[in-house]
This record gives C-alpha cells, structure tokens and sequence, in this order.
C-alpha cells in the first residue's frame, strides 16, 4: 500500500492533490463501528466515491459479513489506544469516521454508566488517539436527540442542547468534546445529528437491532403480534409522536460529502469549530403513520397497540436541514415507502425461512 498520510502535504493546492487522491482511492478513513448498520452504508459510501477504508469494530452489535470483502476489519473496542493508534499509523488514516456507540435512549435510562462510558469514553479514546497518531479530521455521529422536546415545528442547528435521556446527553457531551478538541489540537470536525434512521441499502444490511420504531413493527407483524404505540395523547395531529425519518443510504452520502470537505482542510490551518448539520428529510411523520405504511408493505393488518409513553420520548423531533443543502448540496431522495420496502426486504430474508410458501418467524 502506497503511505499516504498526514504530514506529508504542502500547505499549496492541497484541495485539489486531496480530491483526485480520493478519486483514486489513496485517501483512508477510519470508520469505527463500520459493521453496524449504518457504518456498512457509510463504508459503500466512501469506497463508491473513491475512498478507501478500514473499519474497527468489536461486533457487539455489529455484523461482519456486512463488511465488504476488500475492507480490513480490524476486531477492537475503540477504548483500546494503543490498537487504534496502531490502526491509524499501519493503514495511513487520514480521516475518522465515528459511529461506534450504544444507541438505545430506553436502555440509556436504565443504565446510563453504560451510555457514558461507551459513547463519552469511546470517543475521548478515538480523539486521545488522533492526537497521538497525528490525525485531523472527524465526522461524528450524532443524533437528534441532542435537542430533547424541541421548541420549534422544524429544529435547526443553532437549538440548545437540551437531551431529556442520558442517550441524547451522551451526544451532546460528544458534540462539546469534538468542539473542544477542534479548538486546542487543530482536529477538523463535522458533526451529523441523524434524525430517525431506516431503511437498508441491500438484502443483507438491514438493521438488526430492534430498538427503533420500523424494526419494531416488523418484528411484532412477524410475530403475528400487533405493533405497539408508545403514546397516543402526544399534543400532535393524531396523537402518536412525530419524527422525521431518513433512508440510510442517503444518510451514508453525507459521509461521503464530508469526508471531501474535510479534506480540503489544511491541518492546524485556520481551524473553525465543528460544522454542524441535521441529517433528515425535514418531514415529520407521526408513529400512526409510519404503522400504516408498514401495514400497507407488509401486507399484514394488525391494527395498533396503543400503549403508555415511555420515560425520555419527546413529543414531536423533525429536522430543518436547510443549511446541509445549501452548504453540501445535499437532499434525502428516498421517501417513508422506500424505506419501509427496504426494510422488509431485508428482515423477510434476515429473519425469517421460508419453507415451502409459508414465511415463519425465526428469533431476531
Ligand atoms: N440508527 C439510528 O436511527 C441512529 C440515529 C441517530 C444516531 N445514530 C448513531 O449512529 C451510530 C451508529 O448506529 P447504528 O444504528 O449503526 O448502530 P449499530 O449498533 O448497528 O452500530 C454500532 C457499531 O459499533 C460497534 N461498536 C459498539 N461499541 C463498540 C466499541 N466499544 N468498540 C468497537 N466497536 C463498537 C458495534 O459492534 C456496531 O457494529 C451510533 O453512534 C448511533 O448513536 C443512530
């Protein structure tokens, strides 16, 4: 492998040198997490624009044949410094994409150590390790969660940080240490706060994890069970929350858009604080809605449970991304259909056999 990496650059037409390395595939992201569910899109997204990747992953809830077969995977928990400074250096990185984290804000309320220490920790030992390795770019992972019950129909990125859950306090503590670290070591930083995420760009990368509403309903209609609704006295147009949902392969794009941004950044040059951007269609749909769409899909017709809110579920989440258009040139381009459609697709053949014509649930 050619060394392609940090220090070696002149301070003059760095942009252009960056950007046809990366349209021959000699610029290296490190995307930590990259055998989840979003981080196998992110990985397809930097390779299809010409990048290339390593990926650390301890496969907690990650999936390694979710990996393409040209991509190090690299078996690790991100608290691990000295392996991710090794990573960096053996593989040239020059840029980290961080995903790896616990993502669930209902479990983050039963044990929120855990959140600080997986999300918070993680991230400190991902930056510790830059510094080491002399690495300078970051996009984070963030979430809309960050905003708690927002002010506002359309949130934007000026909106306080104010989490209702440790999750979403997790994020923003990340977003504050990134801002932190931007300013004292010249780290370039871009932060996404992903509203809701869905959808699967292939058969065999669907999210497997059940926490979030589609994979919820999914399992419950194959389980013959009905799906539940967790609030339905919301001060929303029919009562269930409102969010706004984000197929993740135009999710995965933006990594790609700003991967390129940040590699035209001159490391410890006229360093600014992170940029920050809503990643969502800037959509609201309520839970109602979205069940609808699965019932439609799915071709199974179980009404609704409605069911008590749950501690730390805001009312009403939905994105102003005005600002990642106008500075990224970027848009959604799959709408709530696609996303349920790819959903299930990828869960009939990840979750359930089908023997004879009959499809029967298998565990998840
Ligand atoms: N899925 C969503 O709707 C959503 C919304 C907003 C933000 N996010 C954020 O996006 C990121 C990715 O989420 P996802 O949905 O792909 O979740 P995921 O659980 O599928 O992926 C997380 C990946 O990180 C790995 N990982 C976790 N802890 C690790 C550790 N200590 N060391 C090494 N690897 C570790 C897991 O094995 C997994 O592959 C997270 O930071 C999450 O908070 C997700």
């Amino acid at each position: 492998m050619l060394a392609v990496g940090r220090g070696r650059w002149g301070t003059v037409d760095r942009d252009s040198t960056q950007g046809a390395l990366a349209s021959i595939g000699l610029v290296t992201w490190l995307v930590t997490g990259g055998a989840g569910y979003i981080g196998a899109h992110v990985v397809r997204a930097l390779q299809g624009s010409g990048r290339t990747c390593v990926i650390v992953d301890d496969l907690s809830t990650g999936v390694a044949s979710r990996v393409p077969v040209d991509v190090p995977l690299v078996l690790g928990d991100i608290h691990d410094g000295p392996m991710l400074q090794a990573v960096m250096r053996d593989h040239h990185v020059d840029g980290v994409v961080h995903l790896a984290a616990k993502k669930s804000p209902t479990e983050s309320m039963a044990d929120p150590l855990l959140y600080y220490r997986e999300n918070v920790g993680g991230l400190e030992s991902v930056l510790s390790s830059m510094v080491r390795a002399g690495v300078t770019r970051i996009v984070l992972s963030s979430s809309s969660s960050v905003y708690g019950v927002p002010s506002s129909e359309l949130v934007d990125e000026d909106a306080p940080l104010a989490a209702i859950n440790p999750y979403g306090m997790t994020k923003a503590v990340c977003e504050l240490m990134a801002r932190d670290c931007a300013a004292a070591y010249g780290i370039a930083a871009t932060i996404l706060r992903y509203f809701n995420v869905a959808g699967a760009g292939g058969i065999s990368l669907g999210d497997v994890g059940v926490f979030n509403l589609i994979p919820l309903a999914l399992r419950a209609v194959t389980r013959g069970e009905r799906p539940a609704v967790f609030g339905t006295d919301f001060p929303t147009p029919d009562g269930s929350g409102v969010r706004d949902y984000i197929h993740v392969t135009d999710l995965a794009e933006v990594h790609a858009l700003a991967a390129a941004r940040l590699e035209s950044v001159i490391a410890g040059v006229g360093q600014r604080s992170p940029d920050v951007y809503n990643v969502g269609r800037g959509e609201g749909v309520s839970v109602l809605e979205v069940l609808a769409m699965v019932r439609s899909v799915t071709g199974h017709d179980l009404p609704p449970l409605r069911s008590a809110r749950r501690a730390g579920d805001p009312p009403s989440v939905v994105g102003d991304t005005s600002k990642i258009t106008r500075e990224l040139g970027w848009q959604a381009r799959h709408d709530l259909r696609q996303m349920v459609e790819s959903a299930w697709e990828s869960w009939r053949v990840t979750h359930m056999k089908a023997p004879g014509s009959e499809l029967t649930p298998s565990d998840p």
